[in-house]
């Protein structure tokens, strides 16, 4: 059983518009998690309110890095916190992504906006075990590309106004990428429900295997109140609903459907 722990920010960063950089100190958490995985963070009036899921986007030392966008009441409260702030979070939860045995694949990671949180995570591991992954990340405009610095990967920006990197949708770049690619390749997903569906339009060749993170909105995040259902495919859930908080959030794309 996982217990409330308590993490103590090291630095809180602004990197773009509404995005920040957190890194928490937290050793029982930092030395267990796998990429995919996320945490609950509390907040002081969690009485009322539930805790609110975080991937977590790297591990440094004894620290946790969260990669965050502020979207509401709780993450404008992140935005605010100062160094040695501590904070009561529970983790890690969920499953993970994987680094299969065969040595011939190639990996890409794609992301849309703060998706690049375990994706982040996923390329160090990844890196760890001498393997460069194409890491594409989208955004629809420059101010809210979360860039990142990275020389451990090939990395792609994309964004819909052509700001910086390519002009369009990383969906779209991607797709030209895509027909050049002969190897078999694991595509790894992070990004919201728009860009899992496009996801779905897309005719992929045989030996590419797709894994989506899912990020619906939760309540406990232990897999108690039923409240983050994904409905699936007769794959291997076979057609019942699946929890992202306790099955996923990383889930096969063709075990998962989206509302259009
Ligand atoms: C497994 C998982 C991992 C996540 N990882 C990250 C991450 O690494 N970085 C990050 O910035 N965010 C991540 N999120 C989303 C994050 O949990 C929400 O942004 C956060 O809960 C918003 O809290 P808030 O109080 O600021 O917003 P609220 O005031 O609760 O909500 C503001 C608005 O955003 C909507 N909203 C809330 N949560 C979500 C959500 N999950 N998806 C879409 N819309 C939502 C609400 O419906 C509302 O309209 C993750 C979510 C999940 C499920
Ligand atoms: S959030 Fe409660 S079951 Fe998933």
């Amino acid at each position: 059983m996982k217990c409330v722990t308590i993490g103590i920010v090291q630095s809180n960063q602004k990197i773009a518009d509404q995005i920040f950089l957190a890194t928490i100190e937290v050793l029982e958490i930092a030395r267990q998690c796998l990429p995919g995985q996320f945490v609950n963070i509390y907040f002081p009036d969690s009485v009322k309110l539930f805790p609110r899921p975080f991937s977590i986007a790297g591990v440094s030392g004894k620290s946790i890095l969260i990669l965050y966008k502020v979207i509401g009441s709780q993450t404008t409260l992140m935005s605010r916190w100062q160094m040695g702030h501590q904070i009561k979070l529970l983790g890690p939860l969920g499953n993970s992504f994987t680094i299969s045995e065969d040595k011939s694949i190639e990996y890409i990671l794609l992301a849309g906006g703060v998706g690049a949180a375990p994706l982040m995570f996923f390329r160090d591991e990844l890196v760890k075990r001498n393997i460069k992954p194409h890491f594409f990340i989208g955004a629809k405009t420059k101010s809210e590309l979360p860039i990142i610095e990275d020389d451990k990967s090939d990395l792609i920006l994309t964004t819909d106004d052509g700001s910086k990197g390519f002009k369009g949708t990383v969906i779209e770049h991607f797709e030209d990428f895509l027909k050049n690619i002969r190897h078999p390749v694991s595509l790894n997903v992070c990004g919201p429900d728009s860009m899992m569906s496009a996801l779905k339009n897309i005719s992929f060749p045989d030996n590419v295997t797709i894994n989506v993170s899912l990020e619906k909105t939760m309540a406990c995040g232990l897999g108690l109140c039923q409240g983050c259902v994904v409905k699936t495919t007769s794959g291997k859930y076979n057609g019942h609903y699946a929890l992202v908080c306790k099955d996923g959030p990383v889930f096969n794309l063709n075990d998962v459907e989206f509302d259009e």
